[in-house]
């Protein structure tokens, strides 16, 4: 296990780059690819521990892919080509592996199990194998279904109305994916939106679906047709960068090609109305994604109270964002954010430790967090709890902590942002 070393010297981070390909897109590419007739090709193509756990996924199931730095070639076997794999399927860190892939399972014509590493292991799965059941399909699991490793047994699925209870992304495309193959419309109805990259993949493919407000529906399909993807950089690695530049002085920092899908945008909108300096720049469109530069300068933080419909189109970024509350001016206050306790690792937990080991007034509220903010923080040996957004977020609170800090187990990072710790050594010298 590694351990990283930060120089709390304020120092200012200047210059650009482009973080790698975002991984929700990523992910989506490999699966619904997959499931095309003939070849797509994927540039922009995030190669990090997550996205290859589904990339071998649907290697196992019988689908040539192949990857060369950021470029896919993936020969899809179309919806009903897909093959039983030999062995157990490992989604490793993985949840949207898991959880997608289990929606795909579910309608096959065979049987397969997957499983995950000791992270994914304790995360829920009820979420998902509640409504695949509820469609017909034969799904086994530890703790009555609640946890890897499940044991799917395909089946013919029958298309269900279902209201997530809780605003989930991957429950939501694990359901499309399975109504991709059910008798009738399935509908997912969300409590809150969240990220549509599967709808925005699958109608770029020419899959038929409807949206209506936080409802969206998709009736069993017809084969559909390869294509040509190009992945935007992820809106969730910039953030560590925006949050970098706006705490230490003198910095200006240009992150290029981001992902600024309006399901993922909460983190610019609650920078800003931190007073963060953040600029949009130069706009544009990449298969139906929206995608920008982002401009960020140093900027005097205030505090402000984060809570409802902003937390699901936030909530990779909640770990960093408790990090910039660090240095606003007033008590920043986080909530309905229960979610971030079942992610990679209880982030609530992880990141009030954490943070108070650096010195921050922090106090752990059952969903989400209250942080008083500060001039400086000091240094200390950290934990990143296996967790890479937790490792990455440390690592931005340690650059405005006097000393040096260490966080240790930091090479989780590869899970979403190989090179992290080069880009950040970078951009401050
Ligand atoms: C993701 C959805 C979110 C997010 C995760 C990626 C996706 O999870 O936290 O990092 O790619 O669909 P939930 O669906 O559990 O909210």
């Amino acid at each position: 296990m590694s351990i990283e070393t930060i120089k709390g010297a304020f120092a200012a981070f200047r210059g650009e780059f482009t973080p790698p390909g975002d991984k929700s897109i990523s992910h989506r590419a490999v699966i619904i690819g997959s499931l095309a007739e003939g070849t797509s090709t994927v540039e922009g193509f995030l190669s990090c521990d997550d996205t290859l756990s589904s990339a071998k996924a649907m290697m196992m199931l019988g689908v040539p892919i192949e990857i060369q730095g950021d470029s896919v070639e993936i020969e899809g076997k179309g919806l009903f080509g897909l093959s039983e794999p030999e062995d157990t399927i490992d989604a490793g860190n993985s949840g949207t592996t898991a959880r997608l892939i289990s929606g795909l399972l579910s309608a096959q014509g065979f049987f397969s199990t997957i499983t995950g590493d000791q992270y994914l292991r304790v995360r829920p799965m009820e979420r998902v194998v509640k409504p695949l059941t509820l469609m017909g399909a034969k799904i086994w699991g530890r703790d009555g279904g609640k946890r890897l490793p499940l044991a799917i047994q395909g089946s013919k699925l029958s298309a269900i109305q279902y209201r997530l209870p809780v605003a989930s992304a991957q429950v939501k495309s694990a359901l499309l994916l399975a109504g991709l193959y059910a008798d009738g419309d399935t509908e997912v109805v969300e409590p809150t939106p969240t990220r549509d990259h599967t709808e925005r993949m699958l109608s770029y493919f020419g899959v038929d679906f409807h949206k209506n407000g936080t409802s969206v529906k998709i009736a069993s399909q017809k084969p559909f047709k390869s294509g040509e993807l190009q992945v935007p950089a992820d809106i969730s690695s910039a953030a560590f960068f925006m949050v970098a530049a706006l705490v230490n002085p003198n910095s200006e920092v240009l992150i290029k090609n981001v992902g600024i899908n309006p399901h993922r945008t909460g983190i610019i909108e609650i920078l800003q109305k931190m007073g963060g300096s953040i600029e949009i720049l130069n706009e544009r469109d990449l298969n139906g994604e929206p995608v920008g530069d982002i401009l960020a300068r140093s900027s005097h933080l205030k505090s402000i109270e984060i809570g409802g419909e902003i937390i699901p189109r936030a909530i990779d970024e909640l770990p960093v964002i408790a990090v910039a509350g660090c240095f606003a001016e007033g008590e920043t206050v986080i909530k309905d954010a229960k979610e971030l306790r079942v992610k990679e690792t209880d982030r609530i937990k992880a990141m009030t430790t954490e943070l108070r080991k650096l010195g921050a007034d922090i106090e752990e509220l059952e969903d989400g967090m209250i942080i008083k903010g500060k001039e400086t923080l000091k240094s200390a040996k950290c934990s990143s709890w296996g967790d890479h957004r937790i490792a990455m977020a440390l690592a931005v609170a340690g650059t405005r902590a006097k000393g040096t800090t260490e966080i240790d187990d930091a090479d989780c990072v590869s899970v979403s942002f190989p090179g992290f710790f080069d880009v950040m050594r970078r951009l401050r010298s």
